[in-house]
């Protein structure tokens, strides 16, 4: 059993998604660094925060101090969280997080000296607004940094790095104000402040983190420094305006709502599991006090192996009923946690609980970086953020309060049965039933989304790919790369080696194509449909292939196209905004599963190639478009061809004709050697 994805994908050649893969990727292994370290950091220094001011504070007042640097903790999320998101997707991601990681550095470092609790709490206030512009920021530059199905594994390595760090960050914290304690004695400044040496360990991994993001390489820069140059700049009421823009996206897209409102329950889910544990364990369940402990190790332990689960299961099930069917599992195993009477029962499904809201995380998390656009992704992720922080506080508050308010002693007699039914175990069946809503929420929204989404209608495969005895070579490219040249050049010098060779072209090849090329790049067509343009590319291309690309590869030619699928992925299913995925789905319909053997990619940058492409001739149709929707298409083949290592060359178009002919013969030299001598 396949997702239709990982089918397409195979057929295509997509490198597989292995999480050793990812972890030896140069960018995404400094991103993961970065955060290993920075969490393990932050969980330090937010023990060593809440000792500092519990220590200020003293007997009387410690506990409100705690208390104090919670609410400035909190209170950034509903102050800054929105503006944040907006900050994420106008400006360099990758600067804003190093700006946002020397700052908390700096600010942690300073919090030994400060003089009062009033200080502290000040300067928590803008470590939390840092941190919330910085992880926007990661989670939105995720997607640009890993291949597409890579995302599963990134979102899995980078929940379990931010929380599976928890533990260890509290063991050094122990270890290192013990430590700070001896010093404290000789130190005159640090006596009263032992917790030093924890907080500038924190300070120190934040400027490790820095040094790490400042070496990524984000992928969105064509894109980016184009709409840098374009965006009006920031005032008030633009942010506003751009927050507004980010709900109504938000609202009017049913996957990402559906998505946010999971993650969001999810979190809501920990927060019940939380606050109403160690009630529930010690007086419904009569467990002892290292009950509640064992409960959450439990849950903890499930978790985790959903999270690590997620890119396996994706693999099999489509994401979306991943998502909804987890969230289902996890409510049922609330209801059947609620009602059971002796822990050991309890923990048998608090294991399942933690791997369904593990799932249920991930997923949600991957399918919102799949579907929102890069421009939308840092406000996305804010909002997610905030609201599942607010979601999680709110439900550590409102869950015993229910509790209380139930009472504790209901039973009800059915038979000769008692059960008991306590407020606590009412309380968690509420919480359940809102889950159970939630999913129902999401799992509507989704199959409105799905009804909506081209499926494949089979692959019929007219005989295996190895029965085609010919070599298939696809050139790709912005406008003005120098593709026609190329291929003239790359005709002459394969038919030197005495192959027959077909030169073709998309959109054309047939007379059907030829008359729709007319219609598609025209600029009398005006403005298409991005469905209706997509459907008109596969169209010609299904002709295309039927009626000339597989006879001649059948015959054992070797046929140069100048442009096939990855156009439509680059132009419709990226810069158009279609959707990869949707776009694929759809072309492999179209060419029933035919793929290159060779995309040969001349890569430059747009605005040099869309300059040489109208000195020669009127723009048409689609090169008439800005300058930013020819630099989504650059960055989109890159991406591709970052996922296709074995099957793209990448060549730089920038040198002279000869240059770049060389480039592109060693290309053709490999796939030639690698293939059947013909017959
Ligand atoms: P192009 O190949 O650049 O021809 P020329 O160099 O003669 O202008 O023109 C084809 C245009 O069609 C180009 O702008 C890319 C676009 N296109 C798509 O948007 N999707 C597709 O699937 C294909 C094949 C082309």
């Amino acid at each position: 059993m396949a997702s239709t994805a990982e089918e397409i994908a195979r057929l295509r050649g997509t490198r597989p998604a292995s999480l050793k893969d990812l972890l030896v990727d140069a960018s995404f292994s400094r991103l993961w660094r970065a955060m290993l370290v920075s969490s393990l950091g932050d969980w330090v220094g937010f023990v060593a925060v809440a000792a500092l001011v519990a220590n200020i504070g003293g007997k009387r007042l410690g506990g409100l101090a705690v208390a104090g640097v919670m609410m400035a903790r909190l209170l950034p999320s509903v102050l800054f969280g929105p503006f944040a998101g907006v900050f994420a997707d106008r400006f360099d991601r990758r600067k804003l997080m190093i700006g946002a990681d020397i700052s908390r550095g700096l600010l942690y470092g300073a919090m030994p000296f400060l003089p009062g609790l009033g200080y502290i709490f000040l300067v928590s206030f803008f470590i939390e607004c840092l941190s919330l512009l910085w992880t926007p920021a990661k989670d939105a530059s995720v997607p640009n940094l890993v291949p597409r199905r890579q995302l599963a594994n990134a979102n899995s390595v980078s929940i379990i790095t931010t929380y599976g760090t928890l533990p260890l960050g509290a063991s050094i914290f122990t270890l290192l104000t013990g430590f700070g304690d001896a010093l404290g004695s000789h130190i005159h400044v640090f006596h009263a402040r032992p917790e030093f040496l924890a907080l500038w360990l924190d300070g120190i991994t934040f400027f490790f983190s820095a040094r790490m993001v400042w070496g990524l390489d984000l992928r969105q820069n064509l894109t980016a420094k184009v709409r840098a140059k374009q965006t009006p700049r920031l005032n008030f009421r633009s942010a506003f305006d751009e927050i507004r823009q980010g709900y109504r996206f938000l609202r009017d897209h049913p996957t990402v709502r559906a998505m946010t409102l999971g993650v969001v329950i999810a979190f809501a889910g920990v927060g019940s599991v939380i606050s109403l544990g160690p009630v529930f364990t010690r007086f419904s369940l009569h467990a002892g006090p290292t009950g509640f402990g064992f409960l959450i190790t439990a849950f903890g332990v499930g978790m985790a192996a959903g999270i690590a689960a997620t890119n396996y299961l994706s693999r099999m099930l489509e994401k979306d009923r991943v998502f909804f069917l987890s969230m289902l599992g996890a409510a049922a195993c609330l209801f059947l946690i609620a009602s059971m009477p002796t822990i050991g029962l309890a923990s048998l499904f608090t294991v399942p609980m933690g791997v369904a809201v593990g799932l249920t995380w991930v997923t949600g998390y991957t399918m919102l970086q799949e579907n929102v656009s890069d421009e939308f992704r840092g406000r996305t992720f804010a909002t997610l953020n905030v609201w599942a922080r607010l979601a999680l506080f709110v439900s550590l508050v409102a869950f015993p309060a229910l509790s209380a308010a139930l009472g504790p002693d209901h039973t009800l007699t059915i038979g000769s049965h008692v059960l008991d039914l306590s407020g606590t175990r009412m309380a968690l069946y509420i919480g359940g039933l809102v889950v159970v809503f939630a999913a129902a929420a999401a799992g509507r929204g989704l199959k409105r989304s799905r009804l909506a989404r081209p499926r494949p209608l089979g692959l019929s495969l007219r005989g295996p790919r190895k029965e085609l005895s010919g070599v298939f070579i696809a050139f790709e490219g912005v406008e003005g790369a120098g593709k026609g040249t190329q291929i003239e050049r790359a005709r002459a010098y394969v038919e030197s080696l005495g192959r027959q060779v077909v030169v073709t072209r998309e959109p054309g090849g047939t007379d059907l194509g030829d008359r729709l090329r007319e219609t598609l790049l025209s600029p009398m067509t005006g403005t298409l449909d991005p469905r209706t343009e997509a459907l008109l590319f596969a169209a010609t291309r299904a002709q295309h292939v039927m009626t000339v690309i597989r006879p001649a590869l059948q015959d054992g030619k070797v046929v140069l196209c100048d442009r096939f699928i990855d156009s439509s992925i680059a132009y419709q299913g990226v810069a158009r905004g279609l959707g990869e995925q949707d776009v694929l789905t759809l072309n492999a319909w179209a060419t029933q599963g035919l793929f290159p053997d060779l995309v040969v990619l001349l890569h430059l940058d747009p605005e040099i190639g869309l300059a040489r492409a109208k000195a020669h001739d009127s723009p048409d149709r689609i090169e008439s478009e800005d300058l930013e929707f020819h630099a989504r298409v650059a960055d989109a083949y890159l991406k591709i061809a970052d996922e296709h290592p074995d099957r793209f060359a990448v060549i730089d178009a920038m040198g002279t004709p000869e240059e770049v002919q060389a480039r592109v013969r060693e290309a053709i030299d490999r796939v030639l050697q690698s293939e059947r001598p013909p017959p």
